[in-house]
């Protein structure tokens, strides 16, 4: 599969969205729509990027009974993402479950990823609050080998897991990875990030930026430099 760069368009409406992808000329960008944009805008923005030429990664990351999650799957089917996603702590049967509800009557089905652990959440509030004991390279690791074994096509996980989630899981399962920073560029609220070089030579397979991308003075001259550094 090749590597790709993921635009997080996130924003509260469509109109900033749309005003914002304007800024591309021709060029379209694989994009991520998240809860605050699809909450915002429902089903119809997913449609009219879709119409313009986009890429999209819908990342809802479903959580709920097998049944619930395999239903609303069945619904999202229907738009035509190229990438969704779930918890990986929903369990292997909720995970098996939302596979068969994203597999449309023809076969097909956009690309399904899982979260393994939240990126916000750290060693300290898994094991007081969640009760895990175990370190959280082994927690993800073992999350990660749940999804590959439900049959999902790779995690979300930092760009430094990379490399481990590959020896667990094998190099078709991919790695989709935010905290991506420019070297010269703000940290913003992300810890455990890597510029796109970096990335790429950890082995992520497809890189997710929002801010350093959406913040920019000249969003595309941002996208090109990711590209450029991850991908070329
Ligand atoms: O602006 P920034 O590049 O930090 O955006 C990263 C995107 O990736 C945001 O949409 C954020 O919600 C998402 N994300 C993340 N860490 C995760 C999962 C998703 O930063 N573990």
């Amino acid at each position: 599969m090749g590597k790709d760069v993921i635009v997080a368009c996130d924003f509260a409406s469509g109109a900033e969205t749309l005003a914002f992808l304007d800024r591309f000329g021709d060029e379209r960008p694989f994009v991520k729509i998240g809860m605050e944009l699809y909450y915002a805008e429902g089903p119809d923005i997913v449609r009219i990027l879709k119409e313009r030429g986009h890429r999209i990664f819908l990342d809802l990351k479903l959580h709920d009974i097998p049944n619930t999650v395999q239903k609303a799957m069945r619904v999202l089917s229907r738009l035509d993402v190229d990438m969704t996603n779930v918890h990986a702590a929903g369990t292997r049967a909720m995970m098996e479950a939302a596979l068969d509800g994203l597999t449309r009557p023809d076969g097909t089905r956009p690309l399904l990823i899982a979260v393994t652990q939240l990126t916000s959440t750290g060693e300290e509030a898994m094991r007081g609050e969640l009760l895990i004991d175990r370190p959280l390279p082994e927690v993800v690791a073992a999350y990660a080998k749940n999804a590959r074994d439900a049959g999902l096509d790779g995690v979300v996980c930092s760009p430094l897991e990379a490399g481990t989630i590959h020896e667990v899981c094998g190099a078709e399962f991919f790695t989709v990875t935010p905290g991506v920073r420019f070297a010269d560029a703000a940290k913003d609220d992300q810890t455990r990030i890597a510029t796109p070089e970096r990335a790429k030579s950890l082995g992520s397979d497809f890189i997710v930026v929002g801010r350093p991308i959406t913040q920019a003075a000249d969003p595309a001259a941002a996208y090109r430099r990711c590209v450029t550094e991850f991908v070329d």
